[in-house]
């Protein structure tokens, strides 16, 4: 078996290689001048097993990916096992209006037309699972956040709205602590709307937890309400830190005390592995592989 990391999950690739103890791939990744992606092994991988981990985002990592399924399925190996840290494109998981594309979907069956199973982290909804046409699993961070925000001294997690309450319950199921979710409305792609409601915050030190942290909207507003509300710190966390655009910016002048991620998307904000979820993903779905 080996790891073959992609170039935008380089930093899990080799936690889950130390992990699992399996050697990374050799490969040459560059790109032409024009842009274009060229991949290379340069190990023979026939008849072994072969964990390729890539982030599907931005679109350029999507075409990456394929391209080193490809070289992969070319080459012979045994079984692909794609690993997607974040799966980018899967919140357009169903059609909104008529006419447009399930991107989700499009993107999962290119995925597994070189693949015999995937493993993706914190998945924006379950039900993308089945737009691959392999078996298709997740795994949660969420767990491994929690640990991190304990360490911290948190004592009250808030959801910053409905759809993120069970994410929110089982941070707080390890940290021993309350928690509580607010009802958001989304306007369009960059501005929501929080209605407030009375917390029990006060006093407290909270954090906010989502699977995403895109424009950084939500958590904005989040953090203002708390603070309205008497909040004595507001940490942030995310499995899949985006920030796209000023979201840096606005978090900080929301006055943000913390901002805290996973490597699912590496940022200076990744404080926490995604390569744990995984590697015991990777050991329940492939029994030869241990620990
Ligand atoms: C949507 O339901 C997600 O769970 C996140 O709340 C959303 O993607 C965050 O987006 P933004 O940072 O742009 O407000």
């Amino acid at each position: 078996m080996y790891i073959l990391g992609g170039t935008s999950a380089k930093h899990v690739a080799g936690t889950l290689a130390t992990q699992l103890q399996q050697p990374l791939l050799q490969t040459t990744f560059k790109r032409f001048p024009d842009d274009e992606f060229y991949v290379r092994l340069l190990e023979d991988v026939a008849g072994e097993d072969i964990v390729i981990v890539q982030t599907a985002y931005p679109d350029p990592k999507i075409v990456e990916l394929l391209l080193m399924q490809d070289a992969v399925h070319d080459a012979g190996a045994k079984r692909i096992i794609v690993v997607l840290p974040y799966f980018g494109y899967s919140r357009q998981d169903k059609k909104f209006e008529d006419g447009e594309a399930v991107s989700a979907k499009t993107i999962a069956h290119h995925i597994s037309l070189h693949a015999d199973c995937v493993i993706t982290v914190d998945p924006h909804k379950e039900h993308i699972l089945k737009f691959f046409t392999i078996p298709a699993y997740s795994c949660s961070a969420v767990g491994s956040i929690a640990t991190y925000l304990k360490e911290k001294e948190i004592d009250f997690v808030l959801a910053p709205d409905k759809g993120a309450r069970t994410r929110a319950q089982e941070a707080a199921s390890v940290i021993h602590c309350d928690y509580d979710y607010l009802e958001k409305t989304r306007i369009d792609g960059t501005t929501v709307k929080i209605t407030p409601k009375k917390l029990d915050a006060r006093g407290k030190n909270v954090a906010i937890i989502d699977d995403i942290i895109s424009t950084g909207g939500t958590m904005a507003q989040s953090i203002a309400e708390l603070k309205k509300q008497g909040a004595k710190s507001v940490s942030i966390a995310c499995t899949h830190g985006l920030f796209v655009g000023q979201a840096k910016e606005k978090l900080l002048s929301a006055n943000c005390d913390e901002i805290i991620s996973t490597d699912s998307i590496e940022t200076e904000f990744s404080k926490v592995s995604v390569a744990n979820c995984i590697a015991d993903t990777l050991m329940k779905t492939t029994p030869r592989i241990k620990k």
